[in-house]
């Protein structure tokens, strides 16, 4: 049961008083007022520059940077990878500056910083937020020992269509579960206290609406309505802000035709005002000045005026608040006092980062870099994100005696299977799949040197291999480099000549086993009926290698289940399991296929629903599925009565056995619509869930206890409201599936 999610919720949305007055007796903005009082305008304006590097960039410190310090000219840098330079930095700025403001350290440590855990959208597979607790907890451990003090993670932005490429940086779809993941990495990031040397201020991005690009083309437009905006994109984020998040990144997307950066409507009225953030809030990389191409803001200057009016804090790389932000007061464009809302902002953060007391990295912290015990995280963390789709003939777990015929070119890709935004892991030190099983497998060859290979030339060599084995496994997908910023792909298929080299293994009537590495689900369609078992392994980090031995294996069972709908075709995209019906939704009985189509029919749309022709209405795989080495049967659902009134709960359960041979853990998820709504409702939306260990043969009750407040829903004048009315409730393997209930409330 989570049920302090939708209490706060409930109260911080639309109870929560204006976060601007802050109590003046508060100790922390006591300091903060005294501080700000012996600011000049020129150190005022320096606390909002965050100035740094591209992460490729490691050396030179250049003097205008010393200098820009000792000024008091810089509040923050990011990419600063030489922790000499660190030390130095921090040192003029406590010493020489005129207030010696110390100086915040950010870097994007995303899924670690050197043991590199799964991307986000495979932990988020895993539905135990623990693992994105420990993920968060390793990467401050170790990313603090280089000054790191601030990450921009995490990443909360819901993503509903897969073509984007930042789908892999993301929770997936669901906006429950993404808030469970967001709190659980702010929680692992920040540590149980903000001023210990092992905790990373943690940065909830972006705000908002990033996910929602259309098309999935990076950076692109979002269109989200209001009341979508509330109950679909906004949940993480208030998660977030609930788990004490002292930072926020506007997103570089316009919404509704306003750039997030230049809209004082959601930085200040929404993001302050109705949902309570009192950290800071940084730009995006250039976002401020990239209002000028999107057409908002008319130069440079404009843009500052735009962005600092809004309420954005602290901007990112470019320079417009320094150029210009004297001059907008000057012309009255700008009031002092909202520069001085800004920069109390940043330095209130700074206080409770404890950095007035103790600036300095702790050198005698290592960080345990690549530690057994963070090798050991990192490696359950990627078993448990592995998700089963397909099994036939049960040709997972593989048996020690059968040979095997290692095949693909991620079987051995250090690089790529750490994923997208790993600055800082190296290679070197990742486990691949070749090297976790070499002694068992009968032998290795890639066939393909990379993903997008399209040579043939090696064909021939991985055919003779699979000729002698008993069974093959491919393991192929996506280099890492087709996934994250700005890789966004039209096709999510796989790419390069992989699906031709599984068609000819295919022709030697082995079983294969397909294991994907990719940053997104892939379409599977050309080679599906292929091959007998397929595993999506994502980009499994430093030890994706022993992770996936251990479940091929079959030393654990796989337990992931997907966090996002797994497309057939890409041009059924966005596509999300919490979709409204239409008044016409698709049916089974009623699709016809376009082949089945007779020549010359009469043209009409009578008898057609809402499906495509070619591909019709169904998901690959649906949103919450993922099969397991044993099988769970679900029965004897229960409701505890049928009729609920406000402020009241309801227990639903069911019996859930292990009716196969092995112990395993199953996710048992709770699905709620509510069937008639003043806004029409999605046709289901997951609620609860719970992870149960069954031993083989072994039966348990799950019971969930539902409370209205988890019936609510935003309306159309954006009030979270409680409507009376039939209910559908499922306890499900899966978002399609389920035993089903109902009940009415009064
Ligand atoms: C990304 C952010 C990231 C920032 C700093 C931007 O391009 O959108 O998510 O934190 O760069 O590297």
């Amino acid at each position: 049961m989570r049920l302090s999610y939708y209490f706060t919720i409930t109260l911080l949305l639309f109870i929560v008083s204006c976060n601007q007055q802050k109590t003046p007796t508060d100790p922390i903005e006591q300091r903060v007022e005294a501080l700000l009082s012996k600011m000049t305008l020129e150190e005022k304006i320096g606390q909002t520059a965050l100035r740094g590097t591209s992460s490729r960039v490691k050396g030179a410190l250049p003097e205008e940077m010393k200098e820009a310090v000792r000024k008091g000219h810089v509040g923050a840098f990011l990419n600063i990878m030489n922790t000499d330079y660190v030390d130095e930095l921090q040192q003029i700025a406590v010493t020489e500056s005129p207030n010696k403001i110390p100086l915040i350290f950010g870097r994007d440590v995303i899924h670690g910083f050197k043991t590199i855990f799964p991307i986000p959208l495979a932990t988020a597979a895993t539905w135990d937020p623990k693992q994105a607790e420990n993920t968060g907890r390793i990467s401050a451990i170790e990313g603090t020992s280089s000054g790191i003090n601030w990450t921009f993670a995490p990443m909360l932005d819901i993503a509903r269509d897969s073509r984007w490429g930042r789908v892999a940086e993301s929770p997936g779809e669901d906006p429950y579960l993404g808030s469970l993941m967001g709190e659980a990495y702010i929680k692992g990031f920040q540590g149980d206290n903000l001023t210990d040397k092992t905790s990373m201020v943690a940065c909830a991005k972006h705000f908002i609406g990033y996910g929602a690009a259309v098309g999935g083309r990076d950076y692109n437009t979002a269109i989200i309505s209001d009341p979508l905006l509330y109950n679909v994109y906004l949940p993480p984020f208030q998660a977030a802000i609930d788990a004490n998040v002292q930072t926020f990144m506007s997103s570089f997307n316009e919404l509704n035709g306003v750039p997030a950066s230049g809209d004082k409507k959601i930085m200040t009225d929404l993001l302050r005002n109705k949902m309570g953030f009192d950290g800071f809030v940084v730009s995006d990389w250039n976002s401020i000045t990239e209002m000028i191409p999107h057409g908002y803001a008319a130069d440079e200057k404009h843009a500052a005026e735009l962005a600092s009016n809004a309420g954005v804090d602290m901007e990112m790389t470019s320079q417009s608040y320094e150029h210009h932000i004297k001059t907008l007061i000057k012309e009255g464009k700008l009031e002092e006092k909202q520069l001085d809302f800004l920069v109390k902002n940043i330095l209130r953060v700074k206080i409770r980062m404890g950095l007035f007391e103790n600036p300095h990295r702790d050198k005698k912290h290592d960080g345990h870099l690549y530690s057994e015990k963070h090798l050991s995280l990192a490696k359950d963390a990627a078993a448990k994100s592995m998700v089963l789709l397909k099994n036939e003939n049960t040709v997972l777990p593989l048996k020690k005696s059968q040979k095997v015929a290692l095949i693909g070119p991620l079987a051995d890709a250090p690089l790529d299977q750490m994923g997208t935004w790993c600055f800082d892991g190296e290679k070197e030190h990742s486990q691949t799949p070749y090297m976790a099983m070499k002694e068992k497998v009968y032998g290795y060859e890639a066939g393909l040197k990379y993903s997008r290979d399209k040579s043939t030339s090696q064909f021939k060599k991985a055919i003779q291999l699979a000729k002698k084995s008993d069974v093959i496994v491919f393991v192929g997908g996506e280099e890492a480099i087709l996934s994250g910023e700005a890789h966004s792909r039209a096709e999510i298929n796989l790419p390069g000549a992989q699906e031709e080299l599984i068609h000819e293994l295919s022709k030697l009537g082995k079983p294969i086993v397909l294991v994907i590495m990719a940053g997104r689900p892939i379409t599977i369609g050309n080679i599906k009926d292929e091959v007998e078992g397929i595993l999506m392994a994502w980009h499994g980090g430093t030890m994706a290698g022993p992770a996936l031995n251990d479940i091929l294996y079959g030393n654990i069972a796989p337990e992931g289940r997907l966090p996002i709908t797994w497309p057939k075709s890409s041009g059924q995209l966005p596509y999300y399991y919490n979709h409204k019906n239409t008044g016409r939704p698709a049916k089974a009985e009623k699709f016809v296929q376009m082949y089945d189509i007779p020549v010359g029919a009469w043209q009409s749309s009578l008898g057609n629903e809402s499906h495509y022709l070619d591909v019709g209405y169904l998901p690959e795989y649906p949103f919450g599925y993922g099969l397991s080495y044993t099988q769970f049967a679900y029965s004897n659902i229960k409701i505890s009565k049928k009729e609920i009134v406000e402020n009241e709960t309801i227990e639903v359960s069911a019996l859930i056995k292990n009716t196969g041979k092995v112990e395993a853990t199953e996710t048992v998820q709770l699905y709620i619509q509510d069937v008639i709504g003043s806004l029409t409702r999605p046709v289901r939306e997951l609620k609860d869930y719970e992870k149960v260990f069954l031993k083989a043969g072994e039966a348990k009750r799950v019971t969930f206890t539902i409370h209205t407040n988890q019936l609510k829903f935003y309306n159309r004048d954006l009030k979270q409201v409680l409507e009376k009315g039939d209910f559908n409730v499922w306890i499900a393997p899966s978002a399609a599936e389920g035993l089903k209930e109902s009940f009415i409330l009064k």
